[in-house]
């Protein structure tokens, strides 16, 4: 120890005859007047939760002034000083009070970075102190009592880099007109200002973030508790954030803190444009909840991917979902581009490239003057647009590395035709390529014209590929669907329309329409035939068939279990809110039933036959009566005659659900054992707190989240709501399902306790003996 310590005690006693300056003391949370800090030495926090002093982010060889925690093994820098002006070599460069200031200077004693008070406000006796909560203040006076934050000359809370501190701000001082705003980094390795914001908005009570200056996401208004675009807040608050806001004559404010002062959270806005809640969980920053979602399209960060933000591009699989590494990727040149999701800075194609490899919901990336363009989710209107021509460019589109990828017969680029494995937006992106390849091959060999993406096949071909309509695989409300394999060998699903009373031109443009809808969770338009009156639409084919049959009719090794049921209710709901909410034109299903979902290999759900009812013409009561033998899912309103609006999807959805949990159909009984009735029992137990677990279908043994069975049987509840506007929108049953937002008890609708009252005379709609409205 003595000969240990010796030496730094000479050094330091040599140093102290040397300079005016006092070396700084270890371990100390202050840097005083004449004190100054360079090299590794650095200033501790009182209770060690935070250290300052210089570091190098990343690969970079620059070093900067920043406060880190204190404890945790992983190196988390929450602030930087001089963002904009790197040293080279931290022994020369000093951190130092100086006329009532902290200041940066250079290897050559020049100031590069100060908290620039004018001298007015500075104080020549001023110290920096690092408190515990990470906050670096200035201050006047050493003593503890100057440490309430009215003393406080300046302090790095007001002047965050990306980092968000429990108990800083985010704000607008409305005396001296400054803004306390979140900058992104511009990369990992480099803290200058990058091109996103995350500031308050001054008109209104909530934030925004901003690309560039522009704004692209609010968080929406604050309501008292939370923004309401910010809903996982809600969660938050149960586990222990306070939010405060804060307006008055002098300032407007927001401000969180987390009740447990063990918990380590923070918030950044990180170089994606990503405004994110991490948490520490002992290994490694979590994310708790990161706005705003970059696609609409559920699973960010692809099935299973999970949002991981030190882990540069932010995305990374869950164990045992890694092979998606491996994905290759196809070139496809001569294509008009859709908008960009992402732009990256990167210097060539192979960093674009992997940049896509490593974020599990990247689809496809393209390099060129633009920079590296990364697309997460489906790419909706990619247009072949010709290799010759001069707005073409090339996209790298990312196969999964499941599919199996075969070539056409003429083609030398091959027509690649991706059957990829899982709830993959991949499987649509390639069919959006494929589709666009059969338009070029065709249009060379000057045959068929096409709507949008779509192929419009030839009668005699679709003949063939069904060898005549042999294999039928269910009729529905519209028409009967075959099984067919194309000359490629893609398995198909052929649907031959009856009665479409439309135009040939008003046809095309509708079934166009509907081939551009492209998402997880809806059964994906290859392409149509319309000749004379026969008229066909084919669909992608998928391979464990409709709902119905694993739900109704399932022999004893293959009951769907709790969790897929779960999964194949949320998954319908997303596929709703994406026909309801996110299509350019709203799109109300009209026949919501299990037979109308398809499951693919993996389960996951595929609404299908959605937009037709528009097809067949607005005229609903025609719709009404091809849908006489699926009463049960029909919403009150469609007999009272009044407009149809999207509620009357929820209103199936809710009775479908009902379906999930019994394993039988809601209509399963003879119209007089309406006791039985089992949404109206279900209802009933679910609102009186009764034996929700006795409801579930007898073939689970009762193996299910008891949590889960009672929040669908909530929802459903809620769905066959007699009064549309009480249902909820799909919307919010999918974050209702995805646990964010919690639900409430609802009251047992009026048609149901008509129902349980077993008074046959009142049935009115659940039944096929009742007429058809007027
Ligand atoms: C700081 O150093 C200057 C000379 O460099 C001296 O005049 C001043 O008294 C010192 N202040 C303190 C508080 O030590
Ligand atoms: C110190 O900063 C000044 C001003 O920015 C600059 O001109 C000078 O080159 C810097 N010195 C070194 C050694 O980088
Ligand atoms: C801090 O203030 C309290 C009373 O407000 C006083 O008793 C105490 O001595 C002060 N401590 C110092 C270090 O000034
Ligand atoms: C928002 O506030 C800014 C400055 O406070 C003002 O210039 C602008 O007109 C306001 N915009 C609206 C829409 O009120
Ligand atoms: C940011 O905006 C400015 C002016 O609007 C523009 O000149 C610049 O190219 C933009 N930068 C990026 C990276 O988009
Ligand atoms: C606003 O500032 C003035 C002057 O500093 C102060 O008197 C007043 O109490 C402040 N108002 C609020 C609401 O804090
Ligand atoms: C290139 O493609 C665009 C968009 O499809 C089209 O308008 C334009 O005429 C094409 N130019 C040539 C030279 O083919």
């Amino acid at each position: 120890m003595i000969m240990r310590t010796y030496p730094n005690v000479i050094l330091a006693l040599i140093i102290l005859c040397l300079s005016n300056n006092k070396i700084l003391s270890h371990a100390a949370d202050t840097l005083s007047p004449n004190q100054t800090l360079s090299g590794d030495q650095t200033i501790v926090s009182s209770g060690g939760n935070f250290e300052l002093g210089f570091f190098s982010p990343g690969k970079s060889s620059k070093y900067y002034i920043g406060i880190w925690y204190g404890k945790i093994t992983e190196k988390t820098v929450i602030w930087v000083a001089n963002r904009e002006a790197p040293i080279s070599d931290k022994n020369s460069a000093q951190l130092k009070i100086s006329e009532g200031n902290l200041m940066l200077v250079n290897e050559s004693q020049i100031e590069v970075w100060s908290t620039g008070l004018s001298t007015t406000d500075s104080r020549s006796s001023a110290s920096a102190v690092l408190l515990d909560d990470g906050n670096l203040v200035l201050r006047q006076g050493l003593g503890s009592n100057s440490s309430s934050p009215a003393q406080y000359l300046w302090e790095s809370f007001d002047n965050p880099s990306h980092t968000w501190m429990p108990g800083g701000r985010i704000g607008y001082n409305k005396i001296t007109k400054k803004k306390q705003s979140l900058t992104s980094w511009k990369n990992s390795d480099d803290p200058s200002p990058g091109l996103f914001t995350h500031e308050p908005d001054l008109n209104q009570s909530q934030y925004v973030l901003r690309r560039n200056n522009s704004e692209y996401w609010a968080s929406g208004a604050w309501d008292g508790f939370i923004f309401s675009g910010i809903p996982e807040m809600r969660t938050a608050r149960k586990s222990g954030y306070d939010y405060t806001f804060v307006n008055n004559e002098n300032e407007s404010y927001y401000m969180y803190k987390i009740r447990d002062p063990s918990l380590l959270s923070r918030q950044i806005l990180d170089v994606s444009g990503q405004l994110k809640q991490l948490m520490w969980m002992g290994a490694g920053w979590n994310v708790y909840w990161y706005q705003p979602k970059q696609c609409e399209v559920p699973a960010y960060c692809g099935e299973f991917g999970v949002c991981n933000e030190p882990s540069f591009p932010f995305c990374s699989c869950l164990e045992g979902f890694k092979h998606r590494r491996k994905d290759e990727f196809m070139m496809s040149p001569g294509m008009g581009l859709p908008q960009y999701s992402r732009l990256l800075r990167v210097e060539s194609r192979g960093e674009c490239k992997s940049a896509c490899s490593i974020d599990c919901s990247c689809t496809a990336y393209a390099y060129d003057e633009g920079g590296c363009s990364l697309w997460d989710g489906g790419i909706l209107n990619l247009k072949w647009v010709g290799e010759g021509n001069s707005s073409g460019r090339t996209i790298y589109i990312r196969l999964s590395a499941y599919s199996s990828v075969f070539r056409g017969q003429k083609s030398d680029k091959g027509v690649i035709i991706g059957a990829a494995v899982g709830c993959s937006m991949v499987v649509l992106v390639m069919l959006a390529v494929l589709a666009a390849m059969w338009e070029r091959r065709r249009r060379s060999c000057g045959t068929n014209k096409v709507e949008g993406s779509l192929v419009a096949f030839k009668y005699k071909d679709l003949q063939n590929a069904t060898k005549n309509f042999s294999d039928k695989l269910g009729g529905g409300g519209f028409g009967s669907v075959y099984r067919g394999t194309l000359p490629n060998s893609t398995v198909v699903a052929v649907k031959k329309l009856e009665s479409v009373n439309q135009g040939e031109k008003q046809f095309r443009a509708e079934v166009g329409t509907i081939g551009t809808i492209q998402h997880v969770n809806l059964v994906r338009l290859l392409g149509l035939c319309r000749e004379g009156k026969k008229q066909l639409l084919v669909y992608e084919y998928l391979q464990n068939g409709s709902l119905d049959l694993h739900l109704f009719k399932a022999d004893e090794s293959k009951v769907l279990d709790w969790s897929m049921r779960y999964q194949i209710a949320l998954g319908i709901a997303r596929g709703l809110v994406y026909l309801h909410e996110k299509c350019r034109d709203c799109i109300i299903h009209c026949d919501i039933k299990p037979e109308n979902i398809l499951l693919d290999t993996d389960f996951c759900p595929k609404v299908g036959d959605f937009g037709l009812a528009k097809l067949i013409g607005r005229d609903f009561s025609r719709v009404l009566t091809t849908m006489r033998g699926t009463r049960g899912y029909l919403a009150p309103e469609w007999l009272s005659g009044v407009a149809i609006t999207t509620k009357a999807d929820v209103y199936s959805y809710g009775m479908l659900l009902f379906e999930l949990v019994s394993g039988r159909r809601n209509t399963e009984l003879s119209a007089y054992d309406t006791a039985n009735f089992f949404p109206s029992l279900a209802a009933s137990v679910t609102v009186n707190r009764g034996d929700i677990l006795g409801l579930l279908d007898n073939s689970l043994n009762g193996d299910a989240d008891e949590e889960e069975v009672s929040t669908i049987c909530k929802v459903a509840c809620w769905c066959v709501q007699d009064d549309e506007h009480m249902r909820p929108p799909m919307s919010r049953v999918v974050q209702i399902l995805e646990g964010v937002v919690a639900v409430s008890l609802p009251p047992i609708p009026q048609g149901l306790k008509v129902l349980l009252a077993a008074r046959p005379e009142h049935i009115v709609f659940f039944t096929d003996s009742t007429t058809t409205a007027n």
